[in-house]
């Protein structure tokens, strides 16, 4: 699977990290691995192996400068494509510098994150066409925050449609309307469907992309209430957006740290207009990410039960914990780093999450047998959207599958 994972390209930090050339080196691990990340004189963003290959001092003590980051200890330099540019400590006829060099990983920033490729050097894939890494910045919010659990564990909550008639419910969907986006005037009713069919049946498609999963709610005298959520390889999602048109889209990558840690990024864009302060600031609330501490870590969290307080969950919402992203993280993180699998009592309502699996065992199975995994190699299929549509009760599939089409269909 880890071989699988570095097939694609994979956001490795936010671009915000390093705001300026010649800054401070960031620790970054990624896969399992530890690296560091620098921006260097000409903006370039280096990530290279932590430890020095001299005697394996820890390069985030390195002076980023001149093009390079030179390691304290004894002054090798080194560059964005790991070659080392200078040895000082040996002699000036000495050509020992020309036959070492530190790992280093490409490295390519769009979207307001840097994104890295960590597989085999002939096999360089593209970067995916999501959607929010192509807007202008004024259109997009990226964040993230620190979550300790297998990167699949969140996944499988992120294309979990059915928790959010539990995990996410107010008890009174008119107060959530009045506290959590007063603009929106869809959210009691989206709240209200929810709660009313709690059973969504699931429907899968293969893509190219990845899958394509439909929950499908009915709800009395409205009709048929479909979320449709596009789960891109390896590890992104894009949340069924509103009922209500016109309102920003929002999504997730689960990316790996290693087995048992991974960044939760979180991102809210617009396709058309710069998202206003009202959105990014109520995103950054709902995400959980507006109250993190250092290193994205957030403050509510498994030592301290994520804070959560009974009363409210007697009187306001399912859980009394606040905000959507934290009650995710709660659950999530609280089944321990990997849950015992053998231990789960899957039903219908995990049918999205058995296709999941299937899907990764099914690509790293094809890619021991030499088959490519084809999204990587094909960033335009990832130029899909999320919807949720609403269709009368007496609508023909034809008509769905026509709703549908428009409403995922990035334009050109
Ligand atoms: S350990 Fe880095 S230069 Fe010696
Ligand atoms: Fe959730």
């Amino acid at each position: 699977m880890g071989r699988l994972m570095r097939r694609f390209w994979i956001p490795a930090l936010l671009s915000e990290e390093l705001p300026e050339n010649d800054g401070a080196p960031v620790r970054v691990r990624l896969l399992g691995e530890d690296l560091v990340a620098y921006r260097n004189t000409t903006g370039a963003v280096g990530l290279v192996a932590e430890n020095c290959p001299h005697r394996g001092a820890s390069l985030f003590f390195g002076r980023n400068e001149e093009a390079g980051l030179r390691c304290v200890y004894h002054g090798w330099k080194f560059d964005t494509s790991g070659a080392c540019v200078d040895m000082p400590n040996e002699p000036p006829e000495s050509n020992f510098k020309h036959k070492v060099n530190v790992s280093a990983y490409p490295t390519r920033e769009r979207g307001g994150a840097v994104w890295a490729y960590l597989g085999p050097k002939e096999l360089e894939p593209e970067l995916p066409d999501l959607e929010w890494s192509l807007v202008p910045d004024s259109h997009r919010y990226i964040g993230k925050n620190y979550q300790e659990n297998n990167w699949a564990q969140a996944v499988e909550g992120g294309i979990d449609s059915s928790h959010s008639s539990f995990l996410h419910r107010w008890l009174d969907p008119e107060a959530r309307a009045k506290v959590t986006q007063p603009w929106l005037k869809t959210a009691a009713a989206e709240g209200r469907f929810k709660a009313q069919d709690t059973s969504p049946r699931f429907m899968l498609k293969p893509t190219d992309f990845g899958l394509l999963i439909a929950a499908l709610r009915t709800v009395p005298d409205h009709g048929f209430f479909w979320r449709m959520t596009p789960l891109y390889l390896p590890f992104y999602t894009t949340i069924p957006t509103h009922l209500e048109p016109g309102q920003p889209y929002a999504g997730h990558a689960w990316v790996p740290i290693d087995d048992e840690h991974c960044w939760t990024y979180t991102v809210t864009w617009h396709p058309e207009r710069p998202l206003t302060n009202e959105e990014v600031e109520w995103w950054m609330w709902q995400k959980g990410v507006a109250d993190n501490g250092p290193g994205y870590k957030p403050t509510r969290n498994k030592g301290n039960d994520y804070l959560i307080d009974r009363e409210m969950q007697r009187t306001v919402t399912f859980t009394g914990i606040t905000s959507s992203g934290t009650e995710d993280r709660a659950v999530q993180e609280t089944m321990g780093p990997i849950y015992d699998r053998t231990k789960e009592h899957l039903g219908t309502s995990d049918t999205a999450i058995i296709g999941f699996r299937r899907l990764l065992l099914q690509l790293a199975r094809a890619l021991q047998e030499g088959k490519e995994p084809y999204a990587a190699f094909h960033g335009d299929a990832y130029r899909v959207r999320s919807a949720s549509v609403m269709v009368g009760h007496n609508a023909s599939y034809d008509e769905v599958v026509e709703l549908a089409r428009e409403r995922l269909t990035v334009p050109a």
